[in-house]
Order: structure tokens, then C-alpha cells, then sequence
């Protein structure tokens, strides 16, 4: 394994992470032993770094006691500013009462990096940093840093507090984050930590076409395993293959390595659930691409982003103008395409976007009905004419 320096900041990371999100069962069920298993064998293997947060339900508990025997030797990291009920709050009363919640649920004294999860628009940054630096004043943590949020406020943050990283999605089926964050990190010597960095298994070569996953996983409703989206990573996935297979290597591994190579990435963080994809994936440490393939890759990146580009936008006029797909689970579906596509394109803000999803997300939980979806669909159409 190698390690790499978080600039501006005390700690070094092993270059690739593991994270506990697949705790929630956002990718099917999984068992708590047997992921204490896998974090243990990740120390072994030399991984230091080590993700989590506080709405990953049952995971700081796993995680703070998987590495009770060596946790000076590890970096913790949390995030803050979700609410029990999915709201946002980055309110420094929320910020000091999640850290302390954290060190009792991960059975230690100290987070050695405490991040902001999501944003919330109503606290001034001022207010959510000046928190920060009283948990770190008082040795609670010992660094700080950002993850989804929009670039503007990133920016923001990285200008005016002491935030030393930013959590970005960027694989080389997602690479939105290449076009915003990444760059931003680069002008503010801040240290990108990418997630998903297999694209959520998408790009291991073990997802194929027709896959089914199970009831609860959330890539049964993800834009990136839908249609488009799907066929473009799998193309991605196919070229990853053939580039690791000449050098005796797994398109997961090809995939990690991409990421690796990208400017300002400090590390990269997986989420696999077994010994045997744990294993693989930690093979890349070390395996750098050839100038000539990241060059076939983005070669590859600019027709993938045409097309699906071109696709995207019909699909969106086809969901917005036409009637909704009389199926509510396929309505749905369709109308979450179309709030992240608009995103990408940036036709809407995120402030609209989160009043948007608050009425989708409703009318999940209410099981989609017809009347909720159609009034979605209108939000949309009037948001984006505007
Ligand atoms: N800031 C945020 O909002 C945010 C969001 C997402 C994630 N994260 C952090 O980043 C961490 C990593 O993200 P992620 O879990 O999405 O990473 P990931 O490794 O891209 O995705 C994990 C999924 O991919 C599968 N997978 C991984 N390696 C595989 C392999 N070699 N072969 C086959 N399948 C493989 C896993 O399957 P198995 O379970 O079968 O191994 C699992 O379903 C998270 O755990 C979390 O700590 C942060």
C-alpha cells in the first residue's frame, strides 16, 4: 500500500480507503461481523484510512470497534449535517452534538477527520467552520473538511476556513467532479477524497447487462445503473478490462488506478463487503496507467460524454412533455433522471433542486401516487422553462 499527505494538514492517508456506507444496506443487506472482518483485513493490508458517518446507521459502532487493537494508527473519518429524519442541519448545536454522539459510537476520544456530509443553506459557512474549530480547539478532531456540496459553496468553504479536503464522487464511469471540485481543490491545495470509486461495483467487470439487484439496493433506482447511463460505464468497464488485462491486472483494478491518477486525489475510497473484492481492489496501490491509456480513456470519455449528453437531454423533454409512465415506480424513476440531469447541466440550483426532491421523496414514502409524480413533473417543467 502506498500513502499519500492530505495537504495543509497533519495526517497521510493510505491511497486507498475503506468505507462503511454499504453498512446501511444501500447496496443489500450486510452483515456487521463479517464487514468488522473485512476492516481488519484492510489494516493488515496496510489501508489507514478509514470512512464513515453519522446517519450510516450501525456502521461508526462496527468500524470504531474493528480497529479498537490499532486505532492510533488509523484515520477516523465522519460526517455531519443529516438529521434523523433526512433533513440538513450544519447548525453548530447539531455540529458538536454529532461529534460527540460519534466518539461515543465509534468508542474514541478523537475524529481525525469530521466532515461536512451535505449542505445546509440556512447556516452561514462562519458559523458551521466556527463550530469546527472549537471541536478541534478542544482536541476533539483534529481536521475538517467538506463533501457534497455544490461548488460554490465549496469554494467558500476551502477560501475562508480551515477545510483541508473534499469528498467528491469521481470514477471513471462519474466524472462530473473533474469539471468542479477536482479543480477547486487543485486552486485552494486542498485534498480530494473521491468515493465510489468502483462506480459502485459498475465498473468491476461483475455487473453485467440484465443484472438484477436486490429489493432495498439503491442501484435499483440510481441514474447510473438506468439505461444510458448503464450502457456508457459498462462500455468504460470493458475498456478498464482489456487496458489492466495486459498488465495481469482486474478492470477494478484498472478502474482504482484511473482514479489514482487524476490531480489533487489524495485517496481513494471503496466500499467492498468481502475478503475477495477487498483484496482485489487493494491491488492497485502501485499500478500506475501509461500516458497512452489514460489518453485511449479520455479518448473514450469524449464520445461516452457525447452520447450520453444527447441522450440525457431527449430523455429529459420526453419525461417532462409527455405523460408519465403509467407505472408509479417507473414514474418515479423517471422524474429522479431528470432532477439529476437537470443538475448536471446545470439548468437548476440546488437550492431549487432540494425543494424539488422534498415533494419526491414524499411521495415515495407514499407509495408514488399518480396525482404527487404529476406534481413533480409540473415543478420541474416551470423550474426549468425559468
Ligand atoms: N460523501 C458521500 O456522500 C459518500 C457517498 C457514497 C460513499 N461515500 C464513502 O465512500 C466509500 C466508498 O464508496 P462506495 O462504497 O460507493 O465504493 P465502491 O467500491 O465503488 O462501491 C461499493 C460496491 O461495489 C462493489 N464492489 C467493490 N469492489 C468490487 C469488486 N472488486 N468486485 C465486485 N464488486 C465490487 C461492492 O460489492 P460487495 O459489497 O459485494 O463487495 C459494493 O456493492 C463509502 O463506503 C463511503 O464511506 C461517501
Amino acid at each position: 500500500m502506498r500513502y499519500r499527505k492530505l495537504p495543509k494538514s497533519e495526517l497521510t492517508l493510505s491511497e486507498i480507503g475503506l468505507g462503511c456506507y454499504s453498512l446501511t444496506g444501500a447496496y443489500g443487506r450486510k452483515d456487521g461481523e463479517a464487514f468488522a472482518r473485512v476492516l481488519r483485513r484492510a489494516f493488515e493490508l496496510g489501508v489507514t484510512f478509514f470512512d464513515t458517518a453519522d446517519h450510516y446507521t450501525g456502521a461508526s459502532e462496527v468500524l470504531g470497534q474493528a480497529v479498537k487493537g490499532f486505532r492510533d494508527k488509523v484515520v477516523i473519518a465522519t460526517k455531519v449535517g443529516v438529521t434523523e429524519d433526512g433533513g440538513r442541519d450544519l447548525s453548530p448545536a447539531h455540529v458538536k452534538a454529532s461529534c460527540e454522539d460519534s466518539l461515543r459510537r465509534l468508542g474514541t476520544d478523537h475524529v481525525d477527520l469530521f466532515q461536512v456530509h451535505f449542505d445546509d443553506p440556512r447556516t452561514p459557512v462562519a458559523e458551521t467552520a466556527g463550530a469546527m474549530e472549537e471541536l478541534r480547539a478542544a482536541g476533539k478532531i483534529r481536521e475538517y473538511g467538506v463533501g457534497h456540496l455544490p461548488p460554490e459553496r465549496v469554494a467558500e468553504w476551502l477560501a475562508t476556513t480551515g477545510a483541508v479536503s473534499v469528498m467528491m464522487e469521481l470514477s471513471a464511469a462519474t466524472r462530473a467532479s473533474r469539471r468542479g471540485l477536482l479543480p477547486l481543490c487543485t486552486r485552494h491545495g486542498a485534498g480530494a477524497l473521491a468515493f465510489s470509486v468502483t462506480a459502485r461495483g459498475l465498473l468491476t467487470g461483475r455487473i453485467r447487462p440484465g443484472h438484477v439487484f436486490e429489493e432495498g439496493d439503491i442501484r435499483r433506482i440510481d441514474a447510473l445503473f438506468q439505461e444510458g447511463s448503464f450502457e456508457s460505464g459498462l462500455r468504460v468497464a470493458a475498456k478498464l478490462g482489456e487496458i489492466g488485462a495486459k498488465h495481469g491486472k482486474t478492470p477494478a483494478q484498472a478502474a482504482i488506478a484511473w482514479v489514482l491518477a487524476q490531480p489533487g486525489v489524495v485517496s481513494a475510497l471503496t466500499g467492498p463487503s468481502s475478503l475477495g473484492h477487498l483484496e482485489e481492489n487493494l491491488g492497485a496501490s502501485g499500478f500506475a496507467l501509461g500516458p497512452d491509456e489514460l489518453a485511449e480513456l479520455e479518448a473514450l470519455f469524449s464520445r461516452e460524454d457525447e452520447s450520453l449528453a444527447a441522450f440525457r437531454r431527449g430523455r429529459m423533454e420526453a419525461v417532462l412533455s409527455g405523460p408519465l409512465d403509467p407505472d408509479p415506480n417507473a414514474a418515479w424513476k423517471d422524474l429522479v433522471f431528470v432532477m439529476e440531469a437537470a443538475a448536471e447541466f446545470g439548468l437548476i440550483g440546488e437550492a431549487r433542486l432540494l425543494e424539488i426532491a422534498r415533494p419526491l421523496l414524499g411521495a415515495r414514502r407514499k407509495g408514488a401516487q399518480a396525482a404527487d409524480l404529476a406534481d413533480v413533473q409540473r415543478l420541474l417543467r416551470e423550474s426549468l422553462k425559468a
